[in-house]
């Protein structure tokens, strides 16, 4: 048989565990796993010292663009997403005009075609305008779901009270993506912020843990009473992971490796606003928190939540200083590095970053190496020791927290239903698709 693709001689990451094995890829597709020494190929790939993964998907960035408020767009987000080892994104909604009608759907599809070097797919915003289109809306082609704001962040998209809120998640079947904020007590908190000298240290006070958590109680009381499957995004806190565990049959987690690495004071002392998001970066008890979670199976997925604000954006005294940082290009690099420093094992990184993805979405044919899949790689040198270069960096915002860090693990390649993504650092074309969802195939005559 020929394939359009052969990887040769990787240890690869299959259901079985890792295997020295071949892979056969044909029209996107992976075709054969074995030794397919003998095979005709238009192209081989000798991937020999390097392991193959399941493609990294980051099921949260913002890459924005509609009015182009911003420098990042789909080109540049998805360049940097592909030389970081991810094959697939799922960009958020609050964009000006904010993501929350058909026609802003299409309009991020439209502007995604031929543009893009991943594959993608996007949120809708939930606001309280589009309640009843929702449904409609979140079986779009193209569409990952809807997004609920509890919390103000960038942007106006929020659902702030209960009501609001229950209505949202009875309107709909997928599994709605939440950021989980309290708004009433940060609103009433805010002058700790505005308080006279005060610094991105106030940050992590004014949206303090209780805002966190008081807003994933709230959360996963209203799904449990609509009956609704939540996904909560970025959780920071070591107080909502109890409640989250017990909670699995209805809330899946997401955490970022940002929250995984960084930690308070440390990274205002060092970074100042650059180290503001939201939910902010806390204490290094809260990180630790997080690492057990990892441990116990209470986070599924990790998600960038890669936000590029400018360094002069940044520059703005606090609170007027964006909040969010880059970081969908830096992803994978940290994690294989917290691997090699034994935090997480390969498995635990493959769970978070393909299997998590696929089983949280119901995303159709990705997130595993096996036959009939989508050929996505993410091409590792699991023990390459680089540092975090900013000419390495391909966000328009050309910063990272993390520059000049030594890492040890690299992604060498980025494979997108069998085209290069990026090889040896270099891009390839831009052949992004978006990706596919069990519960919203077309019908096909
Ligand atoms: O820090 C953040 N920035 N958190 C969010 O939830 C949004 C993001 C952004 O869009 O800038």
């Amino acid at each position: 048989m020929a394939y359009d693709l052969l990887l040769r001689h990787g240890m690869v990451a299959t259901p079985n565990g890792i295997e020295a094995t071949d892979i056969g890829v044909l029209n996107g597709r992976i075709v054969a796993i074995g030794d397919l020494g003998r095979a005709d190929a238009a192209e081989v790939f000798d991937a020999k010292g390097l392991t193959v993964l399941p493609g990294v998907i980051d099921t949260q960035v913002h890459f924005r663009e509609p009015g182009l408020e911003h420098k990042e767009d789909l080109k540049s987000g998805t360049a940097a997403a592909a030389l970081g080892g991810v094959t697939a994104i799922f960009e958020m909604p609050n964009t000006k005009p904010n993501t929350a009608t058909a026609e802003a759907l299409n309009e991020k599809l439209t502007r995604a075609k031929g543009r893009t070097y991943t594959d993608h797919a996007f949120f809708i915003g939930a606001t309280g305008d589009n309640i009843a289109a929702l449904p409609k809306l979140e079986r779009l082609p193209g569409c990952s779901g809807v997004k609920v704001f509890m919390g103000a962040s960038t942007g106006d998209l929020l659902v702030q009270d209960d009501a609001t809120l229950e209505k949202v998640l009875r309107s709909g079947n997928r599994r709605v993506a939440i950021h989980a904020e309290d708004e009433d007590r940060m609103r009433a908190r805010r002058p700790i912020a505005e308080a006279p000298g005060a610094t991105a240290h106030a940050h992590a006070e004014w949206r303090d843990a209780e805002s966190a958590r008081l807003a994933t109680e709230r959360l996963l009381r209203l799904a449990r009473r609509a009956g609704r499957r939540v996904h909560v995004l970025h959780i920071t806190t070591g107080i909502e992971l109890p409640l989250l565990a017990q909670n699995r049959d209805i809330a899946t987690v997401e955490t970022t490796p940002q929250h995984l690495t960084l930690f308070a004071p440390d990274c205002y002392d060092r970074l100042g606003t650059l180290a503001q998001m939201n939910p902010p970066i806390r204490s290094k008890e809260h990180r630790d928190a997080l690492w057990q979670a990892v441990r116990d199976g209470v986070i599924d997925v990790i998600g960038s939540d890669h936000a590029p604000h400018t360094l002069e954006e940044k520059a703005q005294p606090y609170p007027a200083s964006p909040s969010g940082m880059p970081g969908v290009q830096t992803l994978l690099p940290l994690l294989l590095d917290h691997m090699n420093q034994g935090r997480l094992t390969l498995q635990r990184l493959i769970d978070l970053t393909s299997a998590g993805p696929q089983r949280i979405y119901g995303i159709a044919g990705k997130g595993r190496i096996a036959l009939g899949y989508d050929a996505d790689f993410t091409i590792v040198d699991l023990k390459a020791r680089r540092v975090i270069e900013k000419d390495w960096l391909a966000s328009k915002c050309g910063w990272s927290p993390f520059e000049g860090m030594q890492v040890t693990g690299w992604p060498m390649a980025t494979i997108v239903r069998g085209h290069f993504a990026m090889r040896d650092g270099q891009l390839g074309a831009p052949i992004g698709e978006p990706v596919r969802f069990v519960e919203t195939f077309p019908a096909q005559a």
